[in-house]
């Protein structure tokens, strides 16, 4: 039953899944300028269903994993897809969710990220974390965490960080302290490689409407 829902929503209109999280806001602002939807009920619901179209509501490492398994379109953080080596296509950065990842320790403890043989790393991300560290030939031990990432250091059960810095609050209310970027990290927009070929007249009119609005200088 769940998968003939599933069949007939993916004949019918564009299905979205959205990223529950600081990806949100943009995201309905980016639908609303190209006249797709403007605001969700607020409420426990994960599913709202307009005229042709639905939008499912995901945790913001989860959304990839939707669009791989049919869903249509997708916003992710680069982050997530780069951590998950999403297989799906990536027809546009967006201009929001602009922060970095990067390494972070106590304050007072500040090094060379090529001095960190053997610490213990806390992260949502252990693939790009490794990946780093093996680029540096620097031996880590990675401690996964799903958030909060912060307290780890704090009590003392981790020797640095790796996480999504913005502004730096977070970091400096909690006693911590950037000592590396690895990487620049925003929202992508990303597609179900099938839709792409058994919808592509409505994708493609997505993405140029998309592109059309990031040329006329869209801020969100
Ligand atoms: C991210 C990150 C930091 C915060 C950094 O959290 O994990 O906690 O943003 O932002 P700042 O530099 O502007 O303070 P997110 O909201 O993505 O959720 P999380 O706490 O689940 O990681």
């Amino acid at each position: 039953m769940r998968y003939e829902w599933a069949m007939k929503r993916l004949k019918d209109g564009l299905n979205f899944v959205l990223p529950k999280g600081r990806l949100m806001k943009d995201s309905l602002k980016l639908l609303g300028k190209l006249g797709i939807v403007d605001t969700i009920p607020e409420g426990r619901e994960l599913i709202y269903e307009g005229d042709n179209f639905t939008i499912l509501l995901a945790k913001s490492f989860d959304v990839p994993v939707y669009v791989e398994h049919g869903v249509d379109i997708g916003i992710a953080g680069s982050d997530v897809v780069e951590e998950l080596e999403s297989d799906v296509f990536i027809p546009l950065e967006l201009p929001f969710g602009i922060c970095r990842l990067s390494v972070a320790v106590l304050k007072g403890s500040e090094l060379d990220v090529r001095s960190m043989e053997g610490f213990k790393i806390a992260t949502k991300y252990p693939n790009l974390t490794l990946k780093f560290f093996n680029s540096l030939n620097v031996d880590v031990e990675i401690l996964r965490l799903s958030g909060s990432i912060e307290l780890a250091p704090r009590i003392g059960i981790a020797d640095a960080i790796v996480d999504i810095v913005k502004t730096g609050r977070t970091l400096r209310s909690n006693g911590l302290v950037e000592i590396h970027k690895i990487m620049d990290v925003s929202a992508f927009l990303i597609v179900n490689r099938i839709s792409q070929k058994t919808k592509f007249e409505r994708i493609n009119a997505f993405v140029n409407g998309v592109k059309e609005l990031i040329k006329s200088g869209w801020e969100c």
